[in-house]
């Protein structure tokens, strides 16, 4: 182990949410049926507050730097079905401070299960205020607006700290998953496994981006394979160096990944941002039906086709390791995608 990783990231302000290692486990009857090699899961899904998922990671770092910095209200934006705020709302909760959420229109579903029931529910049970911001695709915009939103918060007495969206900001949630990739060779380290690739979801490459940054900095060089489920390749590309240039400054390193390093993979990306196409539905079908874990639509179903894809062009190669990033309650706002994903 790299202990030069482990002391920067020490040094990083941090709030544990996650107090030990997620499941890491075989997928045998996946890998039997496909007749792939063997397949691996790691089971970010599962977590300790509010159903789990990868953004639980990213937060444990703002919620360390926002309470250093004194602050009692957290302000974050997202999609309408955004896991991101519903698990910034439970973490605010577990600390006893206020959060606003601003939902974004992102996406042209807008049925009445899409704009209240999974994330949108639980934001509510959480005790979250709601907010509505019409330009999805605006992030800067949904930055700006947040900013306004924390004035008011200020001016009521409150001490805000925004958690922003677009790229302009030093990349602090994706030291989540640095701290990720050192619980993960841990794992494949301790199993004795030599994966030939490691596949995870690239939307805001915070998950991507950080997980290639900690394995690198810790001398492994696994392929890890980024699937596109927002943006194209070409676009994807320039926010993982970004927040990989934003690592290396925050953990005061030179940064270790190369050009070559960033793998993008856009082929299941289609028909777009929240909609499956055929592949991810097949994956949401194997999946449950094969090993009874759940996808959803959005994001772990497009990644988990394109692990399913290397696996069947490698039969005989080395293991392949799937990241599962969660996403779950976002099903029920799909209900009828699902249900066309498995009929
Ligand atoms: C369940 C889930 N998986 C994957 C992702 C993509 O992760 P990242 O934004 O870190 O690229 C998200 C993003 O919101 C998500 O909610």
């Amino acid at each position: 182990m790299n202990t030069d990783l482990v002391a920067d990231l020490k040094r990083c302000e941090r709030k544990v949410f996650l107090d030990e290692p997620t499941s890491f486990h075989a997928l045998n009857h996946l890998a039997k049926t496909i007749g792939g090699p063997e397949l691996y899961i790691k089971r970010d899904d599962m977590g300790p507050l509010a159903f789990g998922g990868n953004k639980l990671r990213q937060l444990e770092f703002y919620f360390g730097d926002a309470v250093a910095r004194g602050a009692d209200t957290i302000l974050i934006t997202g999609a309408v079905q955004s896991n991101f705020v519903r698990l910034a709302a439970a973490c605010a909760a577990k600390l006893g401070m206020h959060c606003h959420i601003q939902l974004e229109e992102r996406v042209s579903k807008m049925d009445v299960n899409y704009r209240n029931s999974g994330n949108v529910l639980l934001n509510q049970i959480l005790g979250a205020t709601l907010h509505s911001y019409p330009a999805g695709e605006d992030e800067r915009g949904a930055d700006l607006n947040l900013e306004k939103l924390a004035l008011n918060v200020r001016e009521q007495g409150g001490i805000p700290y925004v958690i922003h969206l677009s790229s302009d900001y030093p990349s602090i949630g994706a030291l989540g998953y640095v701290a990720g990739a050192i619980e993960l060779a841990q794992q494949i380290q301790s199993r004795n496994i030599t994966l030939s690739a490691i596949v995870v979801p690239s939307g805001s490459g915070a998950t991507h981006a950080g997980m290639l940054y900690g394995m690198r900095a810790l001398g492994i060089s696994t392929p890890i394979i980024g699937a596109c489920v927002r943006r194209s390749a070409s676009e994807q590309v320039h926010r993982i160096r970004t927040h990989c240039d934003s690592m290396a400054r925050q953990l005061r390193q030179t940064n270790p990944v190369g050009t070559d390093d960033i793998i993008l993979n856009e082929k299941f990306l289609a028909p777009g941002y929240g909609r499956a196409g055929a592949h991810a539905n097949e994956a949401i079908k194997l999946s449950a039906r094969l090993e009874g874990i759940i996808l959803d639509p959005v994001y772990s179903a497009k990644s988990f086709a394109c692990f399913i894809d290397y696996a069947r062009r490698n039969i005989n190669g080395d293991p392949l390791l799937f990241l599962h990033t969660g996403g779950l309650p976002a099903i029920f706002a799909y209900q009828d995608d699902m249900l066309a994903a498995v009929s």
